[in-house]
């Protein structure tokens, strides 16, 4: 898959950026301080605009400031969800307004404008901006797994799927509606989905996002889990759970997974394979014909009809053990 946004490119210019905006510690020697005394007074330790980090509040200037030359974008802003930033002082002028994402913008007010005192997130690696993101989500139920998922860990960052500002949905500031966004890196599951039979993803009956969780999970392929931490499988299809008196052992040990493609199949019943039968005998072998009370026709050259003609109950039972009711 081509999807990684770290492209050499980016690198080679986040690199430029490196040498062209020393840390807020070495500015006084760079020359570009005397732009600014507010930035003087900072005792300036490892500040790199990073809003976790100690900052002085002095560096900071509050987001109308920044709405002075930047009106149209305060504008769009102001609308967001992320203006509620401003009305909370907790955390101080580093978790406030544009400040909250760019870092401390005195220098570059007081620069005019200078493009090399504030953090502009196309010049990052993912990881740094997902870090900045992280700062205020990390502890987001939803986001909590978030450093580690294989999202981050694949150069795909909080502004690949998110823009903060030039969204294209109101609701989650998503960069594009899913599951256009999913598919615009995952071209095979798009093809899957549009597999004669499907969870109606296409159809906006179901979200891929009712299933994973792109922030990542616990779990593999970042899916997610029941409320009861169980199989998100459950969530929907709960009289699947059971517990039965008789269960089909891969149900619970292997999971829905072993005999469904819940993308799309080409069975009606999202199987694995086309026939229920050869489903069945990838894990049973034929000597099941020469159990005891067994008819004849478990023998598939004689006669093909589909075990689950019979063995209908095959999630689970709780009156007999061959799942026929
Ligand atoms: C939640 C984090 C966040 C906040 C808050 C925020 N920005 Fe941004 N800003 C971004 C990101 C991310 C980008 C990169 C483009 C994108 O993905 O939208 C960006 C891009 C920009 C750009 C680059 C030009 C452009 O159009 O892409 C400017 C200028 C800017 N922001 C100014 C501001 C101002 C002014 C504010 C406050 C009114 C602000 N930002 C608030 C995250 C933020
Ligand atoms: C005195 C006017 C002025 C103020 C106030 C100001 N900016 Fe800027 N800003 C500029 C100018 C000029 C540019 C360069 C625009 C360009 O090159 O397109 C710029 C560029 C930026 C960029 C980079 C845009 C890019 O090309 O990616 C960001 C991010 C940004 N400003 C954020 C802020 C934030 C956040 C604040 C408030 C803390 C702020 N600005 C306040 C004038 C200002
Ligand atoms: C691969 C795409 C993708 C990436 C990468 C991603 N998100 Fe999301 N995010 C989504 C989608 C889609 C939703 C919509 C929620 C849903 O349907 O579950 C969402 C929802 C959210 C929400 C609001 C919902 C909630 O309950 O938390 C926040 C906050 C959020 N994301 C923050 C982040 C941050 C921070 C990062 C970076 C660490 C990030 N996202 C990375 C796709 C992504
Ligand atoms: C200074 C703290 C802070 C930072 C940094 C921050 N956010 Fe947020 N974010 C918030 C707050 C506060 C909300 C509103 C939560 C609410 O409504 O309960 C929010 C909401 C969101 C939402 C949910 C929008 C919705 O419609 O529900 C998304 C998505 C999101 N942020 C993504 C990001 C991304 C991506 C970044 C990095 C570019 C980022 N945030 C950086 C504080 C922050
Ligand atoms: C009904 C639940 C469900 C929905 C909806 C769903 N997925 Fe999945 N997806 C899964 C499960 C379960 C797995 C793990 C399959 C396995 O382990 O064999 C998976 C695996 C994946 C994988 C890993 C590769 C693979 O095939 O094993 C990707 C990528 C993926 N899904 C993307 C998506 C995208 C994109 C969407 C929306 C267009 C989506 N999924 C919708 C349940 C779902
Ligand atoms: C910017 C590109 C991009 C976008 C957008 C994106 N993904 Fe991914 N996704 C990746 C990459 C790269 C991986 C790493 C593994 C791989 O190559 O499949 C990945 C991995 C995954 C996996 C785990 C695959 C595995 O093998 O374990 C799932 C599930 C997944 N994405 C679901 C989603 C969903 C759901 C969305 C939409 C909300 C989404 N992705 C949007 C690029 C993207
Ligand atoms: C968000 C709810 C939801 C989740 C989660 C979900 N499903 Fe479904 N599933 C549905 C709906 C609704 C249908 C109805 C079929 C349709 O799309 O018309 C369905 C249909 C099915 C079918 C086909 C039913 C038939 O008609 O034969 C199978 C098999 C299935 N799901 C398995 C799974 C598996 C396995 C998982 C977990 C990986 C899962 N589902 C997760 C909602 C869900
Ligand atoms: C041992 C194989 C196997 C496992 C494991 C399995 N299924 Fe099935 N499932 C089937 C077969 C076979 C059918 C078709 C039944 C028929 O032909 O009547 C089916 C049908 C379904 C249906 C549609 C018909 C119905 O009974 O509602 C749903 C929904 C479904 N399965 C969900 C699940 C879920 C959720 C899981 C995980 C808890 C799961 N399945 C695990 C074999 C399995
Ligand atoms: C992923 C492997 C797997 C698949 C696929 C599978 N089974 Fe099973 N099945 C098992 C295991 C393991 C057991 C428990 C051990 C045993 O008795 O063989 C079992 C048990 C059974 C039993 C109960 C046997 C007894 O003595 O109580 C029946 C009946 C059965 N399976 C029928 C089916 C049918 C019909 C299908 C196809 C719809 C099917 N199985 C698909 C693995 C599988
Ligand atoms: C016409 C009904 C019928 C069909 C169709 C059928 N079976 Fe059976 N199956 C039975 C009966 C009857 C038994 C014996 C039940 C008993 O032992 O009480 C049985 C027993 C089993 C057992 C348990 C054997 C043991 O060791 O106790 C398995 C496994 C099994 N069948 C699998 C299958 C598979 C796989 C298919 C499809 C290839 C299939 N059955 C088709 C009626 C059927």
């Amino acid at each position: 898959m081509k999807c990684s946004n770290g492209s050499p490119a980016l690198w080679a210019s986040f690199a430029i950026i490196l040498f062209a905006a020393p840390k807020a510690g070495a500015r006084p020697s760079t020359g570009f301080a005397q732009a600014s005394n507010v930035v003087h007074s900072s005792p300036a330790p490892s500040q790199d605009n990073t809003p976790a980090g100690p900052a002085d509040p002095s560096d900071y200037v509050g987001a109308e400031t920044c709405k002075a030359c930047h009106e149209g974008i305060y504008n769009n802003w102001e609308k967001t969800p992320h203006w509620k930033t401003t009305l909370d002082t907790k955390g101080g002028p580093s978790r406030q307004g544009c400040e909250g994402c760019h870092g401390p913008g005195a220098a570059h007010v007081a620069g005019g404008g200078d493009i090399t005192k504030i953090f502009i997130f196309k010049d990052h690696s993912a990881k740094e901006i997902n870090d900045r993101c992280l700062t205020c989500h990390a502890s987001g139920p939803q986001q909590m797994h978030a450093i580690n998922s294989l999202h981050a860990k694949s150069d795909v960052s909080c502004i690949s799927c998110h823009s903060p500002r030039h969204a294209q949905t109101q609701e989650f500031l998503l960069v594009k509606a899913q599951p256009e966004l999913c598919y615009s890196c995952h071209l095979q599951q798009r093809a899957q989905f549009s597999m004669p039979f499907h969870h109606r993803v296409n159809e906006g009956l179901i979200q891929c996002t009712d299933c994973h969780n792109p922030h990542g999970t616990v779990a593999a392929k970042q899916v997610r889990t029941s409320a009861a931490q169980d199989a998100v499988c459950f969530t929907c299809h709960a009289d699947k759970r059971g517990p039965f008196v008789f269960e089909h052992e891969p149900v619970k040990v292997e999971g829905c997974e072993s005999c469904h493609t819940p993308h799309g199949s080409p069975n009606v019943h999202l199987l694995k394979v086309s026939n229920v039968n050869l489903l069945c005998l990838s894990c049973h072998t034929t000597s099941f014909a020469n159990a005891p009370g067994a008819p004849s026709f478990h023998n598939q050259a004689a006669q093909y009809q589909a075990c689950t003609l019979c063995h209908s109950q095959i999630h689970g039972s709780n009156v007999d053990h061959t799942f026929f009711k």
